[in-house]
């Protein structure tokens, strides 16, 4: 064959293809999510096989371990007793509650590790909403906006009092990312980042998460704030407002069947983009590979590149610590 123009020699070995190779994960694209509870005692989640929710005494050795592998920061996701819950959630900004404790001994014990926050009300509310709950006379369940974003601004103080590098707001309230900023500086954390769930979606792939944290909804969904994953065109309405509203990252959530948003995003924003392979996607891998049908090591590698590759600068995974080891030992 005459074919002057022969692709495949651009894969021909493994040097060459290392040369040509576009995307390359690194343990610091990395942010290891940790489930916390209280006590004194570890256990295993039966909704997420192979992950742990952490006492605080152990939780921070694991902090240290993360950031020894070269991963540079961990998000932190409470279980809150059952009889701290309430319809005001008001444990989410109680100075001494499990959430500000472990911010303060994983700051001590790791100052470098960057510590970021969960900003919702969702483990902490009876309701198991992220935002505070009406009934209407007519029995519908209402999430109040503005009267959540002003509970959202007192647990992010909370957070940044105990010394939290960036806060997370996850709730998809409006206005909250401005609120937060102002309420923020205020306090004088000027410093205190805001990466925000900018474009959430009201997914399934979040099921095994809301077992973990015995944090799902008592009654309804969450559609009226999360975004209706038909929508693309809304992600980026999302995105431009939390950047005018100050917020310094953006994040698209679910990450894997999202591909779209991310690379969307990411043309439409020069601010970073982080990406959360979430806990559905997990157990998907890890159930897969478990029945045999799949090769786990290969599949998260792949999926963690076709993340990065769609646009994401961070990405959020329970495979953070595993991943950024492989990578070292490779
Ligand atoms: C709560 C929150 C959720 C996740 C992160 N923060 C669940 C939800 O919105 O219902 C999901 C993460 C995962 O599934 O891994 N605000």
């Amino acid at each position: 064959m005459q074919l002057p123009i022969r692709p495949r020699r651009n894969r021909k070995s493994a040097a060459i293809r290392a040369l040509v190779r576009e995307t390359v994960l690194s343990p610091g694209d990395f942010v290891q999510p940790l489930f916390l509870q209280e006590g004194t005692q570890n256990d295993a989640i039966a909704s997420m096989p192979g992950v742990t929710r952490w006492c605080e005494a152990d939780v921070v050795r694991e902090a240290c371990q993360i950031f020894a592998a070269g991963v540079p920061a961990v998000v932190l996701f409470p279980k809150i007793d059952d009889a701290l819950k309430t319809s005001d959630a008001a444990e989410c900004y109680h100075d001494q509650g499990l959430i500000p404790r472990v911010i303060r001994a994983i700051k001590s014990a790791c100052p470098q590790l960057c510590v970021i926050t969960d900003i919702a009300l969702d483990p902490y509310n009876a309701d198991g909403h992220d935002g505070l709950v009406r009934a209407q006379a007519n029995g519908e369940m209402v999430i109040l906006n503005d009267e959540t974003v002003e509970i959202l601004c007192r647990q992010a103080l909370c957070h940044a009092a105990a010394g939290a590098d960036i806060v997370s707001p996850s709730d998809m309230m409006d206005g909250r990312v401005a609120a937060l900023r102002d309420a923020l500086d205020h306090a004088g954390h000027e410093q205190v980042s805001i990466l925000s769930y900018s474009a959430k979606y009201a997914s399934a792939y979040y099921g095994p998460f809301r077992g973990a944290l015995d944090s799902a909804p008592k009654a309804g969904d969450k559609k009226t704030y999360q975004m209706d994953y038909a929508n693309a065109r809304e992600a980026v309405r999302e995105i431009l407002l939390d950047e005018q509203e100050g917020a310094d990252m953006i994040m698209v959530k679910p990450a894997g069947a999202y591909l779209d948003i991310i690379a969307k995003v990411r043309e439409h924003s020069t601010l970073p983009v982080a990406a959360y392979q979430v806990s559905g996607e997990y157990l998907m891998i890890e159930s897969a590979a478990a029945a045999g049908w799949l090769d786990r090591k290969a599949i998260i590698l792949e999926s963690l590149t076709a993340i990065k590759r769609a646009g994401a600068d961070i990405i959020l995974t329970y495979y953070a610590k595993e991943v950024a080891k492989w990578l070292r030992d490779s």
